[in-house]
């Protein structure tokens, strides 16, 4: 849970530091799970930044997450061979399965939908991660026997 004490604490820690921003982040990311809302303005102010200019930088880096994540992770390839192998057709079938779009978590909080280019395993595309575990040649019927498997 958040924890605006522990997060001056982190903040505090890095202070003075050039180009301290991003460090601040990862590092409240890895304490909280997420960037929550309520640290905005303790980064802008520890570093004289507007809220804006915070937010800006979060939102630019698809590291950064804004909610906490799902219990699973899936990572679909977005990058060329899963496309001409169909990713395209797979990821709106898992977007409407999961009613969840990129860097979402689902509403039971089971499932974040994240994307990345390329697995290195363009010869079993279209490919994806669910929980480090590499699956090539999904199909939307795979796809919803995996995660059938997963919530069961
Ligand atoms: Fe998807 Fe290489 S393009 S694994």
């Amino acid at each position: 849970p958040w924890d605006a004490a522990l997060a001056q604490q982190i903040i505090d820690g890095f202070a003075g530091q050039r180009g301290a921003l991003l460090p601040m982040l990862h590092a409240l990311q890895g304490c909280f799970g997420c960037i929550d809302d309520a640290a905005l303005p303790l980064l802008a102010r520890s570093l004289n930044l507007s809220r804006a200019d915070v937010h800006g930088v979060v939102t630019f880096y698809h590291d950064f997450r804004r909610s906490r994540p799902g219990r699973h992770i899936l990572k679909v390839c977005r990058a060329e061979a899963c496309q001409a192998m169909g990713a395209d057709a797979l990821i709106a079938h898992i977007k409407d399965h999961l009613s969840v779009d990129f860097h979402e978590t689902t509403a039971d909080g089971a499932f974040s939908l994240e994307a990345v280019y390329c697995l290195g395993n363009c010869a079993l595309s279209p490919a994806l991660i669910l929980d480090e575990k590499l699956v090539g040649r999904v199909t939307p019927a795979r796809f919803d026997a995996l995660v059938a498997g997963v919530r069961s």
